[in-house]
């Protein structure tokens, strides 16, 4: 057990030693290959450079991989490949099967999300593009109002909104404004509600936010929404395809669609917690003349009109039919069972951590996000005890917390985790090693 697995941690860190960068040999400059390796070749050499890799498949990573079961991901790996060549870019006009199974999916999310019948969607390539597009879509609908505001803009959103919105504010010219959150972690909507002005495009709420795993309070939003006329976009890439089961399986998660009025829009990642093959996520829109303007149109070019609802121009057509065969396989019942296992699961972790002495959760979660720290021990040398016995480690510092988006890689290794965090809470108090907030962020 200690053998394999502790020769490869002591190699990790041997390598990032001599590294000095961090997990990637980012300064290697290669020759162009002369060609002609053959596939066996390719192969191995891959696994060797994957060797490097954190033990995802045992619940070692706390965020990038999302899983249900065995049988789940081999559906979508097939369908995926069935479609390899395709591309989504062409899925009216030339692949009328992906186009098919694409319009299916988003009637699916639709459907779940309760959608009036006004209502439409758009596949993208993940939960940032989600939300660029109805950033873009928000504003292009408040500059459009009679005498509006055309520059100066601003984003009212929780202090725990997605650093995509940041992304979206950067590449569109906007400002962002942060509100403080309440204890429970959940956005301050009275708060909140003070920054907006009459250059607001758009406020924001999650269901759930990234940093702690809670919904902001989006009744409370929505009737703000309603209030200042103003576009309310629900950033539910983590939740929005897995929450309407939570909520059937009886769990107490309160409202997050459309059937809160004051939200015109809301991103939901197919590839979080619909666990379907990455690059897939959906952005619904109440009206689709919202949709309308998520697009881009350009026509200057002598190639005439260029019109896509994405972001992206080719898209892997692979992403699409293996969204659809996912939800298709699993349907109602498949992630209601999902979401009874996660929510039993971290339920567990919960009572687990909470038991130990000096272990805090920062905040109860809704899904399975968790979030915890201490006022008595030094959560960065944790962390770093952490990565020493194998587990890669994400700090929050807001309060500064051991973070992990648990899916259900992570049901298994539970007793091994709370062990280990036991150990290193222990090793802490006398350790000189420590993980800063730099080295384990949410990075690429
Ligand atoms: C709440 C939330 N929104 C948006 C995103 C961005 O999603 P993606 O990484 O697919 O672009 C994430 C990613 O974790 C997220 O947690």
């Amino acid at each position: 057990m200690i053998s394999h697995f502790c020769c490869k941690v002591s190699f990790l860190r041997y390598h990032f030693f001599k590294m000095g960068i961090g997990m990637t040999d980012d300064k290697v400059r290669v020759s162009f290959p002369a060609g002609g390796v053959s596939w066996s070749v390719l192969k191995e050499t891959m696994a060797e450079y994957s060797s490097l890799d954190i033990e995802w498949r045992d619940g070692r990573s706390p965020l990038f991989v999302f899983k249900n079961d065995a049988e789940t991901e081999e559906i979508g790996r097939k369908a995926f490949f069935e479609y390899f060549n395709e591309n989504g870019l062409g899925g009216s006009r030339a692949f009328h099967g992906i186009g098919r199974m694409e319009r299916e999916v988003l009637a699916f999310g639709l459907d779940l999300l309760q959608a009036p019948k006004s209502g439409s969607g758009v596949f993208t390539t993940g939960g940032s593009e989600s939300i660029l597009l109805a950033v873009k879509a928000a504003r292009d609908a408040f500059r459009s109002k009679p005498n509006a505001p055309q520059h100066g803009l601003n984003i009212v959103m929780p202090d725990t909104a997605h650093a995509a919105f940041d992304k979206a504010s950067q590449l569109m010219d906007l400002d962002i404004r942060r509100a403080p959150l309440r204890h429970d972690k959940r956005v301050d909507p009275v708060a909140l509600g003070e920054l907006i002005d009459a250059r607001t495009i758009l406020i924001v709420g999650s269901a759930p936010c990234y940093p702690h795993g809670v919904i902001d309070p989006l009744e409370e939003l929505s009737d703000l929404a309603l209030t200042h006329d103003l576009w309310l976009h629900v950033d539910a890439c983590v939740g929005g395809w897995i929450l309407p089961f939570f909520k059937m399986n009886g769990r107490d998660v309160g409202s997050f669609d459309f059937s809160l009025p004051g939200i015109r829009s809301i991103s939901a990642d197919l590839h979080k917690f619909g666990f379907c093959p990455k690059p897939a996520s959906t952005v619904f829109f109440r009206n689709s003349e919202d949709q309308e303007r998520a697009k881009f149109v350009a026509d200057a070019w002598p190639s005439g009109i260029f019109r896509t609802a994405t972001l992206a121009g080719t898209r892997p057509a692979g992403a699409v039919a293996g969204a659809w065969a996912v939800l298709n396989h699993l349907g109602t019942s498949g992630y209601r069972r999902a979401a009874d296992r996660l929510a039993k699961m971290t339920d567990s972790y919960v009572h687990d951590i909470e038991a130990i002495d000096g272990m805090t959760m920062w905040a109860k979660p809704d899904l399975s996000l968790i979030n915890f720290g201490s006022e008595t021990h030094d959560m960065n040398k944790v962390a770093a005890e952490m990565m020493e016995r194998g587990w890669l480690t994400t700090l929050t510092r807001r309060p500064v917390g051991l973070h992990i988006m648990m899916s259900l890689l992570h049901e298994e290794p539970r007793e091994r985790y709370i062990s280990d965090l036991k150990d290193s809470i222990r090793a802490s108090g006398s350790s000189t090693k420590t993980l800063t907030l730099q080295s384990t962020g949410y990075a690429d």
